[in-house]
C-alpha cells in the first residue's frame, strides 16, 4: 500500500473504533481525496464495483430513495440508478473535486434522478428516515448517521473492491457486530470479482 492508502486504512480503523477521532482526520483525508479526484478512475479496473452490484442484486422490493456514501466520482450512484430504474438516487462525498467529477460524468439520461452533494457522512444533510437504502463502496462507515437517515426496514450495503486488501476496509464481522447492536438482521456476506460485501436490513 502507498503511504496515502496506509493513512486511509489507519483513519478507517481509528474512526470505526472511536468515531469522535474523525474531527482530527477529516481535513487531511479530504485533502488527499481532493488531490486524487482527477486520477481516481484510472486507479481501478472496470469491475471494481462487482461486489457492490452483487449486493444490490439481492435487494427487493426496490428502494424508492437510495444514498451512495463516499461516492467518489459517482460510479456507485450510477449503479444504483441503473439497477433501480424508478429510484431517486443521491451520491454524497466529502471532496468537492470528486463531486464535480461525478456531476461531469453523469450520463444525461440519469440527470433527472441522480444528484450529487458535497457533505460529510458523519453529519448528513438529510432528515431522519429519508432513504430506503444506504450503500457504501470502499467508504468509511459512520453507523449512527446512516441509521438516522434510514427508514424502518431499510437496507445497508458495505462493499470493498479488493476485500481485505482494500485500503478503506472494515472486516465484515466488525460491520455485522456494529449493525446487530443497532437493530439490523438479514445479514448476507457476498463475494464477487475481487471484492466482498455485506448486506443487512433494519428490523
Ligand atoms: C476510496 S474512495 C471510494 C470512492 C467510490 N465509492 C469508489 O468506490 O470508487 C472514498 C471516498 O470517500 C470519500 N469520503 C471520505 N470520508 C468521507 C466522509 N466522511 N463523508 C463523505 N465522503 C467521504 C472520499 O472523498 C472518497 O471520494
Amino acid at each position: 500500500m502507498t503511504l496515502g492508502q496506509r493513512f486511509a486504512r489507519l483513519v478507517t480503523t481509528a474512526v470505526v473504533r472511536r468515531p469522535r477521532l474523525w474531527r482530527l482526520f477529516r481535513a487531511p483525508l479530504r485533502g488527499q481525496f481532493e488531490r486524487l479526484a482527477p486520477y481516481w478512475d484510472e486507479r481501478h479496473g472496470p469491475n471494481h464495483l462487482a461486489s457492490y452490484e452483487a449486493a444490490l442484486g439481492r435487494i427487493a422490493p426496490p428502494p424508492r430513495r437510495a444514498l451512495d456514501l463516499g461516492t467518489g466520482t459517482g460510479d456507485g450512484a450510477v449503479a444504483l440508478a441503473r439497477r433501480f430504474s424508478d429510484a431517486e438516487v443521491v451520491g454524497l462525498d466529502l471532496a468537492e473535486a470528486m463531486v464535480n467529477e461525478a456531476r461531469r460524468k453523469l450520463p444525461r439520461e440519469l440527470g433527472g434522478r441522480v444528484t450529487f452533494v458535497r457533505g460529510d457522512a458523519a453529519s448528513l444533510p438529510f432528515p431522519d428516515a429519508s432513504f430506503d437504502l444506504v450503500a457504501h463502496a470502499n467508504a468509511i462507515p459512520f453507523f449512527d448517521e446512516l441509521v438516522r437517515v434510514l427508514r424502518p426496514s431499510g437496507w445497508v450495503v458495505f462493499a470493498f473492491s479488493r476485500g481485505a486488501a482494500t485500503p478503506i476496509y472494515v472486516p465484515l464481522e466488525r460491520l455485522r457486530a456494529e449493525l446487530e447492536r443497532r437493530g439490523f438482521d438479514g445479514f448476507e456476506e457476498i463475494a464477487a470479482g475481487t471484492g466482498n460485501a455485506l448486506l443487512a436490513r433494519m428490523r
